[in-house]
């Protein structure tokens, strides 16, 4: 019997640093041939890189965009891999970028990042177009530029790997899973100037202690309302490994990054929050922050990955 595939490191801990790299492949047989080649070798680039350090710290997950996904692998694909959906209400928007690759690469010191993804780039050189490159970095004890903790209501462990990981549902592709990840750009002015309680109502969370807000007495727009995802009277999570980013008086926000066993669970919220629930209740962070990048990609097992071979068409191989 075989045994079961190895998926990436979707659920690598909590890190004090993070590139994220999204990127289109040029058009060609040449470039197709470049990426599929790097799929196989990613795993001993991260090796090579990562064993520099004095602790095994570095993680890279890498997905698949879906129209990248019948480009490089053709059938089969993914079952619910689709383009990012993007969303329109009224002064919001979830907007949907080109972005054919991700490398989501986390470390606890941002010089692996850093080297890792100039390692792919190199690889990837005439191949592919980066078209956002973000640097994360851990502020404080894991706020984001709001002030508020990030991160808390995560799973951990097995349950992690079940809200995570694709199974019987799609098991030619078990062990792998769905990524969505979003650019958002704040008004850190307009943020700062609400009262700490104004805050705390849209988040649902004590902004100094992080204590979550009892049910009873949470605003019926608050984050943590509209992003609780309920199927069957059971909650559905989601795995998430924000950001901050930004430069020093400029730009800044939170890269969101979240990793589901379908798609539709993080679909459902993004709805909630631009559209509301009810229509018209919707995320008040979204009065202060603004989405400016939207991709969602599959990411493969890690046995997927290393199988791949510069020009093989994938269908043509035996699955299963
Ligand atoms: C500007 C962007 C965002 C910021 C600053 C932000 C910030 C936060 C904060 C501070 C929390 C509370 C602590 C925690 O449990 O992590 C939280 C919770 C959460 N966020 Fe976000 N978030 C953002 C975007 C999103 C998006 C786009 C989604 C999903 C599509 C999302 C899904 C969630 C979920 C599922 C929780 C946990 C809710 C719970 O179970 O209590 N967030 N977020």
């Amino acid at each position: 019997m075989n045994s079961p595939p190895l998926p990436q490191p979707i659920g690598a801990p909590l890190t004090r640093a993070a590139l994220f790299l999204v990127a289109t492949i040029h058009p060609g047989d040449g470039p197709r041939s470049k990426v599929r080649s790097l799929c196989g070798d990613l795993a001993s680039l991260i090796r090579a890189v990562g064993f520099r350090a004095a602790e095994p710290e570095l993680s890279c997950v890498m997905g698949v965009g879906s129209d990248a996904w019948d480009r490089l692998f053709g059938r089969p694909r993914p079952k619910q891999l689709h383009p990012f959906r993007e969303i329109r209400a009224p002064g919001r928007h979830a907007v949907a970028t080109p972005g054919d690759l991700l490398f989501h690469i986390r470390a606890q010191h941002f010089d692996l990042c850093f080297e890792l993804a100039s390692q792919i780039a190199e690889r990837l050189a005439g191949a592919i177009a980066v078209v956002d490159e973000v640097h994360g970095f851990r502020y404080f004890d894991a706020r984001d530029l709001l002030g508020f903790v990030d991160g808390t209501e995560n799973p951990t462990g097995e349950v992690a790997k079940a809200a995570t990981l694709v199974g019987d549902e799609d098991a030619t592709f078990a062990g792998g899973g769905y990524v969505v990840v979003q650019k958002y750009l704040h008004d850190l002015a307009g943020w700062n100037a609400l009262s700490t309680e104004d805050q705390e109502r849209i988040i649902g969370r004590a902004k100094l202690s992080d204590v979550e807000t009892e049910d009873s007495r949470k605003a019926p727009y608050a984050h943590n309302v509209l992003t609780s995802i309920e199927v069957d009277g059971e909650e559905v999570k989601i795995l998430r490994d924000n950001m901050p980013f930004g430069r020093a008086g400029g730009e800044s926000g939170t890269y969101f990054i979240g990793y589901s066993r379908s798609p539709g669970t993080i679909e459902q919220m993004l709805e909630n929050m631009f559209v509301g629930k009810p229509p018209g209740n919707y995320d008040r962070l979204l009065d202060f922050s603004r989405a400016v990048t939207g991709n969602l990609f599959f990411a493969p097992s890690a046995t997927f990955l290393e199988g791949v071979t510069a020009d093989e068409a994938r269908a043509e191989t035996p699955t299963g």
